[in-house]
């Protein structure tokens, strides 16, 4: 059996039941919290290809004009880099998330076209003020992801996503710990949240599915 049939395999039978942990938490709440999600060979690599990245391969988030990355400091201190699928350690990531595409396409009819993704390193003190990753009937993501990359992190370091309350949005809908192998999942427009600053370094991959808006538009014409 080739290395390709084998992980073809891997992606369709035994994450199975991630996908549909997924697909019914999504459709249930529109918030997926999955511990352990993806197979240790995937995110193995990833941690090792994150903390072998040089100090320059990371840009500031939401780098701009002056007065922009002066507003963006203010709201966010991450670095970022975006993830390739043509390179090796991260094309088995790219492969679980079409997987995970592909199913809750099929599902939940989501209409999902596109996957990005990038590394976040956040040093010590660094935060992500409270923010919507997507504003309704403007930008066209739809479902948002965040993988943690942080293996023995301790509740005492801080650094929790915080997400608020799709319709009372000053209240906490719940607090997550960037443990390594912890997967979140949710409906972009729906879920304000944050990242506290912790007193570590912490790792995550924040990933964006998109709708293609223009044959959204052909599909759903105004009548
Ligand atoms: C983001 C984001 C959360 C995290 O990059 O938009 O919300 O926990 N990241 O890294
Ligand atoms: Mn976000």
């Amino acid at each position: 059996m080739s290395y390709a049939t084998m992980h073809a395999e891997d992606v369709n039978t035994v994450n199975l039941s991630v996908y549909e942990r997924i697909e019914h938490d999504i459709a249930l709440k529109g918030i997926s919290i999955v511990e352990n999600a993806l197979p240790m060979s995937t995110i193995a690599p990833l941690l090792a290809r994150v903390a072998s990245l040089p100090e320059y391969e990371f840009n500031d988030a939401g780098t701009g004009r002056k007065l922009d990355h002066q507003i963006n400091q203010f709201v966010r201190r991450d670095q970022i880099h975006w993830l390739d699928p043509q390179h090796p350690s991260e094309s088995l990531w790219f492969d679980w998330m079409n997987g995970l595409k592909t199913h809750l396409n099929r599902s939940l009819m989501l209409g999902l076209f596109s996957y990005e993704s990038h590394f976040a390193q956040y040093q010590p003190g660094a935060f992500y003020k409270k923010h919507v990753d997507s504003f309704k009937g403007q930008a066209n993501r739809r479902l948002s992801t965040v993988l943690y990359l942080n293996p023995n992190w301790q509740p005492q370091y801080g650094g929790e996503l915080v997400v608020y309350n799709p319709t009372k949005d000053d209240e906490e809908y719940c607090r997550i710990n960037p443990n390594f192998g912890t997967l979140v999942v949710f409906l972009s427009e729906d879920f304000p949240h944050e990242v506290l600053p912790a007193s570590h370094l912490r790792y995550s991959i924040a990933g964006w599915y998109r709708i293609n808006n223009s044959i959204f538009n052909q599909i759903d014409p105004p009548q």
